[in-house]
């Protein structure tokens, strides 16, 4: 089975950074390996420096240089309209930095900035950081209902013998929220927005959980019954006057994610016309991206035939 990326499990860091690239249709395609290699893949720095790079590619970047995707990977589809929409913004790489230590972050996303920019253009450069404990900044722990390490590794990952073998279909958004409508909300409204209690994250039940909360959007089943599960890894970002949210999710399936984002936004099939997630009130998608994270053995061949 080919190794998935590790840093897509490494769960204790307190500080990331994710940088987006365009990489130019004309770059020669030794020069755009050899940037990425320089910038992710083999940066004996990061094994130094304690932190961890993951790298994910957009399907034309996947083309371009030889990266076998998962079957079903596509470019994410502008979802809704209007005020409510998550409009596509194809790019054709992410850096995930990430570890304890803010200092080597920022010389490795400055490092690979040096590096990629000769190749292409940076198009997002967001350092983001873990807000009290594991708290999305509206105050709600994020990550409850988490798988944990060890199920993410199978319920993300592309299967052994499947194309796109050790790799992970990632969902990336840059939410902005509204925190000052937010937070103008009592607390039991800003519980019905969400779903759980805001102190312990306690799961509303019954008719105390609207059918618009963000968990009665996204909990799922697939045709047999069973609850389709993603592994998430957002962390907040931004500062006093402009932050939100750094969505990170992995599917070994895009459509498991895909319907997830797609419930947030509008009605699903066979739903009444005006259901939401009235988290879409608060907050919106200003970048929607999917990437794949190839395994570890693929980076690893990059350019090598
Ligand atoms: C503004 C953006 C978002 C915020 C602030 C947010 C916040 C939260 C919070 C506070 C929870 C409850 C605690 C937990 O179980 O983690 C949650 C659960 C969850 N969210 Fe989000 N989320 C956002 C976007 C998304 C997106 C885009 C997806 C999927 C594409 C998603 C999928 C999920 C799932 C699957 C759960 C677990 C539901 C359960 O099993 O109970 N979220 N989110």
């Amino acid at each position: 089975m080919a190794t998935p990326q590790s840093g897509i499990f490494v769960e204790d860091s307190t500080n990331h950074w994710f940088q987006e690239y365009d990489i130019s249709r004309s770059a020669d395609v030794s020069n755009v390996v050899a940037a990425i290699r320089s910038a992710a893949v083999f940066d004996s720095n990061a094994e130094r420096d304690g932190i961890e790079i993951v790298i994910g590619v957009g399907s034309e970047l996947a083309n371009q240089i030889g990266i076998e995707t998962a079957l079903d990977f596509r470019p994410f589809e502008t979802i809704g309209s209007g005020a409510r929409a998550a409009v596509a913004t194809p790019h054709d790489l992410v850096l995930w930095i990430h570890g304890k230590d803010r200092g080597p972050i920022y010389d490795a996303a400055l490092h690979a900035r040096r590096t990629l920019t000769k190749v292409g253009a940076i198009v997002g450069d967001t350092p983001a950081f873990v807000y009290r404990d594991n708290r999305d900044l509206t105050g709600f722990i994020d990550g409850t209902e988490n798988p944990d390490v060890a199920e993410a590794r199978s319920l993300a990952v592309v299967a052994e013998g499947q194309q796109g073998e050790g790799g992970s279909t990632m969902l990336v958004q840059r939410w902005i929220h509204d925190l000052d409508a937010f937070h103008r909300l009592s607390q039991a409204d800003q519980e019905r927005v969400i779903g759980r209690t805001k102190p312990d994250s306690v799961e509303l039940e019954g008719d105390a959980l609207p059918d618009t909360a963000h968990i009665a959007r996204v909990v799922m089943e697939d045709e047999s019954g069973e609850e389709v599960e993603i592994y998430r890894r957002s962390v907040p970002w931004g500062d006093s006057t402009e932050a939100g949210l750094m969505f990170v999710g992995f599917t070994d399936e895009l459509d498991k994610i895909d319907k997830m984002v797609r419930a947030m936004f509008g009605p699903l099939e066979g739903e009444r016309e005006d259901i939401h997630d009235q988290l879409t009130a608060f907050s919106t998608a200003r970048t929607s991206s999917y990437f794949f994270a190839p395994s570890q053995e693929a980076l690893a061949g990059l350019g090598q035939d």
